[in-house]
């Protein structure tokens, strides 16, 4: 088990199918042209229109990112090759042994189960490799894609109150999601933990 104080870099994880490699300089292209679309526009907090100064930006923020160990962010690929999308785990709270994940695919490479598959492997390695409990996905109730990966994945609402936000597109409601500990839990022991985290008390 890793310290999950600082996250370790650069990694390559590969299972099921798909391989999750650090972002490259090269990958430029690709990148813009993936992240330069409506559904990511309307799902992410990416600037829109996503410009080649934005990917460069945004790929010199991952570096900065990965080296700090603040954050992984990974390519999404098949075979180690072309970038398909990303997977992110970030907002680590060691104290608590908690973090944040997010996903997103290009448009041409939809629908294959890409996202499922990297968000299971890089959900796995957070709970076996970095030691962290408690893993959390924030999605728009509106985003069905969203919703049905976090479901594939063993990820279930919490009773958390959404997070409100303003956006280019209106108000949004974001709900956490959370991945359910092998074993699943009982109904009960979940609504302890909500209401412990609610009221600072843990179960
Ligand atoms: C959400 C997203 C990452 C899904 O990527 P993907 O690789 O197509 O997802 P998968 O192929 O793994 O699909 C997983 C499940 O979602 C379902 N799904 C995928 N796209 C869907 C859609 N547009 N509407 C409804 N269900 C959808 C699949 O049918 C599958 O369900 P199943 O397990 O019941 O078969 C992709 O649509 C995307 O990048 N959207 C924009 C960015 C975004 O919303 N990111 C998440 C922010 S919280």
């Amino acid at each position: 088990m890793t310290s999950p104080g600082r996250l370790p870099y650069p990694i390559t994880l590969t299972g099921d199918g798909v391989t999750l490699r650090e972002w490259r300089d090269e990958d430029l292209d690709e990148l813009v042209a993936m992240l330069d679309e409506p559904d990511i526009a309307r799902w992410t907090p990416m600037p829109s229109p996503f410009d080649a100064g934005a990917g460069i930006a945004y790929l010199k923020r991952a570096r900065q990112g990965r080296v700090g160990g603040q954050r992984i962010q990974l390519a999404i690929t098949v075979d180690g090759g072309r970038p398909l999308g990303e997977v992110l785990l970030f907002g680590v709270d060691a104290g608590q042994r908690e973090a944040e994940l997010g996903y997103l695919v290009g448009a041409q490479h939809r629908g294959h189960g890409l996202a499922s598959r990297a968000l299971a492997l890089l959900s796995g390695y957070a709970r076996t490799t970095l030691g962290l409990s408690r893993l959390i996905l924030r999605i728009d109730a509106g985003n069905t894609a969203s919703t049905s990966v976090a479901r594939r994945c063993g990820y279930r609402l919490t009773g958390e109150p959404p997070i409100l936000q303003e956006g280019p597109y209106g108000p949004s409601a974001l709900d956490t999601w959370e991945l359910v500990a092998a074993g699943g839990g009982s109904r009960m022991e979940r609504l302890r933990n909500v209401a412990a985290r609610r009221y600072g008390r843990r179960v």
